[in-house]
């Protein structure tokens, strides 16, 4: 499990409120909730609970799961009274079945084997009821892949809370067996022109092709709704709207 979702936890939380718009980020699940008359989901990958605010301000029913206790915490503090579950997406189960299940913010990337999708998608339809609606994001490999072959870094900045925070990205694209890459990060604070280290992070994560994410769909019974490009902070990807069939 990545580092950023442990140990550096606050960090996360401090630059991504830089880099992600939760409100549009809400307003887009919402529409397709919305579309479908459902007022109850479970969001996979809730992390800090930054969305999660958004779904309990606007009276839905909400529960997080996350891997990480760290991330989770944060979650916590942030929606009292809110249930939060501490789980793999690879190998999960609820007490009631629900209506929608989001997996967000690309957290789909850290399903690296196609037995993880699979997987994964499988205790989704599970929990899902009759004609639940499942959304979620991931990075499109047609445009990711040929992109990190060609360069190998990148640096994202944030300001938060009258800090700067910098992360320098370096990466090794490992595509023999699909299209995954190793990520590796370092975390600094910018402190009178100085950079101090603040943590490092790695992690192997995943892009797919449109074509790939069907196939999955279409193994585990969900039938797509939509699925449209959508550009990100970071890089482009596919939003998909699919439902539950028998
Ligand atoms: C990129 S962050 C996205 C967090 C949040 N959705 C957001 O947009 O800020 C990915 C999240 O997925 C969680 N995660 C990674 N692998 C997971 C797994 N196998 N099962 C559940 N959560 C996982 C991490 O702990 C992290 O909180």
């Amino acid at each position: 499990m990545s580092n950023l979702y442990n140990d550096l936890a606050e960090v996360y939380e401090a630059m991504y409120a830089t880099f992600i718009d939760y409100k549009l980020e809400y307003e887009l699940y919402e529409s397709f909730l919305d579309k479908f008359n459902k007022k109850k989901l479970l969001e996979i990958g809730c992390g800090t609970g930054s969305l999660a605010k958004h779904f309990i301000r606007n009276n839905y029913e909400y529960c997080g799961l996350d891997m990480s206790a760290d991330m989770l915490k944060i979650a916590k503090e942030k929606n009292p009274n809110t249930p939060f579950v501490q789980g793999d997406m690879r190998s999960f189960k609820l007490a009631n079945q629900i209506e929608s299940v989001l997996i967000t913010g690309r957290t789909i990337s850290y399903l690296v084997e196609n037995n993880h999708v699979l997987s994964s998608f499988k205790c989704i339809h599970n929990v899902l009821t009759e004609k639940g609606l499942f959304c979620f994001d991931f990075i499109d490999a047609n445009e990711f892949i040929p992109y990190v072959n060609k360069t190998n870094s990148i640096t994202h900045k944030a300001e938060f809370k009258n800090k700067n925070y910098i992360r320098k990205s370096i990466w090794e694209p490992n595509i023999l067996s699909n299209w995954h890459l190793n990520w590796s990060s370092t975390y600094y604070e910018e402190q009178q022109g100085n950079l101090i280290e603040i943590g490092k992070d790695s992690a192997k994560v995943r892009a797919f092709t449109k074509d790939e994410i069907l196939l999955f769909l279409n193994l585990t019974n969900f039938k797509v709704n939509d699925i449209f490009k959508r550009k990100t902070y970071a890089f482009p990807t596919y939003m998909v709207i699919a439902e539950k069939v028998i």
